[in-house]
């Protein structure tokens, strides 16, 4: 990453994840889930699309207003002047307000879903970002997404002269979505190069992803070292389809590769859970970072990198640790048939437990065998335990 740029996470869950719920939030959830994006203390939020109802035009105005000073505060308006004037309407009671036009700028989609010339497009643009400009004023930030930029091979050069229409119009942001996950990461991130190349220091490059092919995570992560400054997720993925890029993930990968990233790592375990709980969407226990088998070892091989390795800052199988995420747990050593010593060994002497390696042997021996004998069920650690104490009585 350049020297001196930071990245800034650009929530949308109050946008592009409540629009896809079945069953979208309230005024009263979205108040709660936009006090959790504060707390976590994200660069930017996306509070809706007050055009197209009249919860969404409330709940916009009641969320600017509820906004710290200083905070961008994004709206989504499509590209046509009554709905960027309705858009302002709920907008402008932001400290920092950042409107939000969207138009699509992929040849499919110009031929296929707008039935429009190339040359109506680029009007169209180049008119819808004057306007919202001319509205907002210096009062804030006008941010243009080309819908479907990652479709747009074949008129690759047709979708740059859009975005830079739009930087002649105004706007201070351009975002560069992967409206629909097609193709792979690599061939994303070389347009958003391109671009980035383009464009230079002129305005924010931000990149927004979704994860039809579960690749968004890592598309949008790399994108930060092509120029792109500003990535836009969504808390626990969520999003149309397969969701947007996962908040957590991008966040924590950038954090581990050495990029200063503001958010309260703390906050993810407590954030995530809440959300689950806000959308009735579960939380798979395979996760990463929030699921709750995560910091499980079952394998033998994993249990000795993992014991031996146990109190240092970088674990053999570990690549951070619960409580930077705000997690309570910790590493668990569990013991199926998959399992070896160290593993026994482990669980006792956690337990506080004095072992020697013939009661380790008795032990493994025992576990292994009713393991196999019930269906290679996992041995719970108070089994263990127990039969460790009976174990220590007989001897
Ligand atoms: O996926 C998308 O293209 C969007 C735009 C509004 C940025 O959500
Ligand atoms: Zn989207």
């Amino acid at each position: 990453m350049e020297q001196g740029k930071k990245i800034k996470i650009q929530d949308v869950t109050l946008r592009d994840g409540n629009q896809a719920l079945k069953k979208p939030w309230d005024l009263d959830q979205k108040k709660e889930v936009f006090d959790l994006l504060i707390e976590l203390q994200v660069d930017g939020i996306e509070v809706g699309f007050p055009s197209s109802n009249q919860t969404e035009f409330e709940a916009t105005k009641t969320l600017a207003k509820r906004a710290p000073r200083g905070l961008p505060i994004a709206a989504l308006s499509r590209a046509n002047r009554s709905e960027i004037e309705r858009t302002w309407e709920a907008l402008s009671y932001a400290d920092t307000p950042r409107l939000h036009i969207v138009f699509p700028v992929s040849a499919f989609s110009i031929k296929h879903v707008l039935h429009m010339s190339e040359e109506q497009v680029l009007t169209r643009i180049v008119d819808t970002v004057a306007f919202a400009r001319s509205i907002v004023g210096t009062r804030g930030e006008v941010q243009f997404s080309g819908e479907h930029f990652g479709d747009a091979f074949e008129n690759f050069d047709f979708a740059t002269e859009c975005f830079l229409a739009s930087i002649q119009s105004g706007a201070d942001i351009i975002n560069l979505p992967n409206t629909v996950e097609r193709y792979r990461p690599f061939l994303f991130v070389d347009m958003v190069k391109k671009v980035a190349d383009r464009i230079g220091n002129q305005v924010t490059v931000s990149v927004h992803t979704h994860n039809d092919l579960g690749m968004a995570t890592a598309t949008s992560v790399e994108c930060a070292y092509v120029g792109a400054t500003q990535i836009e997720v969504a808390l626990n993925g969520l999003g149309e389809r397969a969701g947007n890029t996962n908040l957590y993930e991008t966040a924590l990968a950038l954090h581990q590769n050495g990029e200063s990233i503001g958010i309260r790592f703390d906050r993810i375990y407590p954030t995530a859970k809440r959300i689950s709980e806000l959308t009735g969407i579960p939380i798979g226990e395979k996760t990463p970072i929030i699921g709750a088998d995560i910091f499980s070892h079952r394998s033998g091989i994993h249990q000795d990198g993992v014991a031996k390795t146990k109190s240092m800052q970088k674990g053999a199988y570990r690549t951070f640790s619960p409580e930077f995420v705000g997690r309570n747990d910790s590493e668990t050593i569990s013991f199926t048939n998959q399992s070896g010593h160290k593993a026994i060994q482990f669980i006792l002497e956690s337990k506080g437990l004095e072992v020697t390696q013939g009661l380790v042997q008795v032990l493994f021996e025992q576990a292994k065998s009713i393991s196999t004998k019930e269906g290679n069920r996992e041995i719970t650690e108070s089994e263990l335990v127990s039969w460790a104490k009976h174990q220590l009585i007989v001897i």
